[in-house]
């Protein structure tokens, strides 16, 4: 069966990004120009998707509103003849999107179960707005190729450093079947580094099989308290395969500040409007810091010497 829907949870409350998001959803945060919702929906696009349901809550409604047609604003810029930014601004809503609330916010997986409606009897895509994925073949297309493949579900992961493996789900791999397309043995949610099965963690891309769904209705709270995708996963794959594909391309945490300001950099970059003010800005910025920091060593040695 053909993928053709994706499910984007957004219901959550951003508190990493307060106070900017006590009255604005994260998932608005602009990267340059763009929102990081915006990024998702557009890799969900370029992947084949062809209906997406976005989980919302409390607060979201600017989500809906950046999706949706802005007539006013249309029309002036028609007037004044900016015909690029009305491409941009006409862009975002061509696109088949439907939105449910999670009223209570009671975990990922509580947020995925939302779908079941929308989703039926089929595969489909589960996409956080956290993490942005570069590859040549965007990586829900990879899903769904190895999907049309082995048609089982596949969560995709990623190497990280041992010492985060708590901020995860990370797989117990159990030998691969292809290049980077893993067996899996188990699934866990947020492992301490002395216990994770390993480094590969899950990021935040899923193909499903729509079975996940009698498991997350059946599913008692896991860590955190809270109803874990990480946990029904790793019950369906006791009942039929699911793999991990491993992801060599670049990934972008969206999801803290220093990551967000980082991407922001990186994106800033290749912006065709700002990417050679702002290469300036930073090379200067780096000769300034650079200094400072010699500055500091020598006054550091200097006192050290008198120390002594
Ligand atoms: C969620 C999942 C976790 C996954 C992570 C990826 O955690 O529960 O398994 O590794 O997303 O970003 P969260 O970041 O919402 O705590």
């Amino acid at each position: 069966m053909k993928v053709r829907k994706a499910v984007i949870p957004a219901a959550g409350l951003g508190t990493r990004f307060l106070p900017a998001t006590k009255a604005m959803a994260k998932e608005m945060l602009p990267i340059v120009d763009k929102p990081t919702i915006q990024f998702i929906v557009e890799e969900a696009l370029n992947s084949g998707i062809e209906d997406i349901l976005i989980v919302t809550g409390k607060g979201k409604r600017p989500i809906e509103d950046h999706f949706d047609a802005n007539l006013e604003l249309e029309m002036n810029l028609k007037e004044k003849g900016k015909n690029d930014l009305l491409k941009l601004v006409e862009e975002t809503t061509d696109v088949n999107l439907h939105f449910i609330r999670q009223s209570h916010p009671k975990g990922l997986g509580h947020a995925v179960l939302q779908a079941k409606a929308f989703v039926g009897n089929e595969p489909f895509v589960v996409m956080l707005g956290d993490d942005l994925m570069e590859d040549r073949v965007p990586l829900s297309k990879q899903l769904i190729d190895d999907y049309e493949k082995t048609h089982a579900s596949t969560i995709a992961v990623m190497k990280v450093p041992h010492e985060d493996t708590s901020k995860y789900g990370i797989i117990n791999p159990d030998g691969q079947v292809e290049k980077g397309l893993y067996n899996v043995n188990s699934f866990v949610e947020k492992p301490e580094p002395e216990v994770a099965p390993s480094d590969l963690a899950i990021i935040g891309r899923y193909l499903l099989t729509p079975e996940i769904f009698s498991i997350l209705e059946n599913l008692a709270p896991g860590a955190g308290d809270e109803i874990q995708l990480t946990d029904a996963i790793d019950t369906l794959n006791k009942t039929q395969r699911v793999f991990a594909r491993e992801f060599k391309g670049k990934r972008f945490d969206v999801g803290d500040k220093f990551g967000f300001m980082r991407t922001s950099i990186e994106y800033g970059l290749v912006h065709p409007q700002i990417k050679d003010d702002l290469a300036e800005f930073i090379i200067e910025l780096g000769s300034e810091l650079n200094q400072k920091k010699q500055g500091n060593e020598t006054t550091k040695s200097k006192k050290d010497t008198k120390e002594k």
